[in-house]
């Protein structure tokens, strides 16, 4: 029965008592929740819409681009420049940071992936959206690159939604982490995984195992170890999972446990890694910790990382406490400290 259940709406106002707020962060989350809503409908409609393969362009990154990434990413800046809300946003999608007109009020900044696994598209698995929300610093501009390149721990709120076999959106503020599924006949949000919780101890590992000829000694050693099972020197057989998607990986963790790497490796290191700081690794390191897991590069926590610059990839390994501190000690042993 919906009407029993916390809709997002009245968590928010809830959550903005409780902070003694003035009321704007429930207006951040109603621009971002009407976008994932706009975007899981897409989504859905897939080839009904003929809205899968490719859009016949290149992001900033050299990635080629999917149809849904550009849609993914019109939708998220239409639906958030409204409100007023935002004085100035920054997108996988995009090479520069983009300032709202007409949003002098605007106190926040929204970086964000639209649409993060869309190599999944086509193939009907699962993909999601990701977003971190920023001050806006007095006298900062929106203009200028250097105002969004803040620390992970500067976050507002950080969240993503999962367009699954249910569209969910998770979501943090800084005191813990709330999952709410949105109920396609009423058409809203409703409060069904409370205060998700990272189990510390785990046996499972996502990692895209095809790129272990490149792979640095520490997480070869750790995949190794893991690999071993019973026998070896963790004593207990591991699952592994690949979803290609980081979304569902961040999702899978918070539900059962798990720890995922995408580590710098011998093919991507002079970029960095793969995945990106600002709107991919921060928010979800920001949700991670915040459920109790760890998030590190396997040498810093990610959200002590100081940006150098909007696109900036890191090495990320997150999940169960337990197996991130695991790998950051082997990370320590194999670099002599
Ligand atoms: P995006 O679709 O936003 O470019 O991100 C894809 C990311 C991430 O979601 C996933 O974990 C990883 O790339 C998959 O990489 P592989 O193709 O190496 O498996
Ligand atoms: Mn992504
Ligand atoms: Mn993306």
């Amino acid at each position: 029965m919906p009407y029993q259940r916390i809709t997002l709406t009245h968590f928010l106002i809830q959550e903005q008592r409780r902070l003694g707020g003035s009321g704007s962060f429930t207006g951040l989350m109603t621009d971002i929740v009407f976008a994932c809503k706009m975007i899981a409908h897409e989504v859905n409609r897939g080839a009904l819409a003929g809205n899968l393969g490719l859009a016949g362009s290149e992001n900033v990154q050299g990635e080629e681009q999917k149809k849904l990434d550009v849609l993914a990413n019109d939708i998220f800046m239409q639906m958030n420049s409204r409100g007023g809300n935002y004085g100035g946003m920054a997108s996988e999608e995009l090479e520069d940071v983009h300032a709202v007109t007409g949003a002098a009020e605007g106190k926040y900044l929204l970086l964000f992936d639209p649409l993060d696994g869309s190599s999944n598209i086509d193939v009907n698995i699962s993909v999601g959206s990701i977003f971190s929300i920023l001050r806006l610093p007095d006298g900062a501009s929106c203009v200028d690159e250097a105002t969004y390149l803040q620390q992970g721990v500067q976050q507002v709120a950080a969240g993503y939604a999962l367009y699954g076999s249910s569209t969910m959106l998770v979501l943090t503020t800084g005191n813990g982490v709330n999952g709410f599924t949105l109920d396609t006949n009423v058409g809203m949000f409703l409060l069904t995984h409370p205060d998700m919780t990272i189990p510390a101890d785990t046996k499972e590992f996502a990692i895209n195992a095809s790129r272990s000829r490149f792979w640095e000694p520490p997480v070869r050693r750790y995949v190794d170890e893991c690999l071993a099972g019973k026998e070896g020197p963790r004593g207990k057989d591991f699952n592994m999972r690949w979803v290609a998607s980081m979304v569902a990986e961040v999702h899978r963790i918070l539900c059962r446990g798990g720890v995922f790497l995408y580590p710098a490796d011998a093919e991507n290191m002079k970029k960095g890694g793969k995945l990106r700081l600002m709107y991919e690794a921060n928010p979800m390191a920001f949700i991670v910790e915040q459920a109790g897991g760890g998030a590190s590069t396997g040498r810093t926590r990610i959200m002590d990382l100081k940006p150098t610059h909007l696109h900036q990839r890191v090495p990320v390994i997150l999940g169960s406490k337990t197996e991130v501190d695991k790998l950051v000690a082997y990370h320590a042993e194999a670099d002599g400290k």
